[in-house]
């Protein structure tokens, strides 16, 4: 019940700032990617590469070494920073392979996927067989889809993945940008 309550608001907030279209400037500070069980993954890059002031992207690439996998969970946390990063609005948890099988029924799942999705290869059902690269993902792009419906306040923010494969917590991606 409070789980529904509260995503009922995160969609209430959504259309809002939806309608009263919020124009904003994303801008990517800082990428880091760990490694929890390097048995199991090794990143074998993660950085954010500024090429002018005006286009700066992040790429990685995640090396799998026990493939195929077939049972993924991504946990999506939002943190803002006040003092130190502290959790904002967004908390959940996706079955990836369910959700890649039919992403139209999970919405908030669907919002971050499309963030990256033009950029990763990771464009199709389980089992995960290859590495996975994420390759030049640039904040235009972001800006283009996120702007609208960003219902957030200015500021800097951290998204945090944790990558969960046969329930195990595997690796971890932090993407720090900022809201201007
Ligand atoms: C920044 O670099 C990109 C890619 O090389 C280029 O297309 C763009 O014109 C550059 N912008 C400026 C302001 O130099
Ligand atoms: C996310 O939610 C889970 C379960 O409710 C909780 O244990 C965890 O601490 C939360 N994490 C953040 C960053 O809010």
């Amino acid at each position: 019940m409070a789980i529904k309550l509260s995503l009922f608001s995160v969609y209430l907030v959504f259309f809002t700032y939806y309608f009263t279209e919020v124009y904003s400037l994303v801008e990517f500070t800082n990428a880091q990617c760990e490694s929890l069980d390097k048995d199991f993954s090794l990143f074998e890059y993660c950085f954010l590469k500024s090429v002018n002031r005006s286009y700066k992207y992040v790429s990685l690439k995640v090396k799998l070494l026990k493939v195929p996998i077939t049972k993924v969970k991504v946990k999506v946390a939002l943190y803002k920073r006040a003092n130190g990063y502290l959790p904002f609005l967004y908390n959940i948890t996706i079955d990836a392979c369910r959700f890649l099988k039919a992403p139209n029924t999970n919405q908030i799942a669907l919002y971050f996927y499309n963030l990256f999705k033009d950029y990763s290869n990771i464009n199709h059902t389980c089992p995960f067989i290859n590495d996975l690269v994420l390759d030049k993902m640039s904040y235009h792009s972001i800006n283009t889809k996120v702007t609208k419906i960003l219902p957030f306040p200015e500021g800097q923010y951290m998204i945090e993945m944790h990558w969960i494969a046969y329930d195990i917590d595997r690796a971890v991606t932090k993407f720090y940008w900022s809201l201007t």
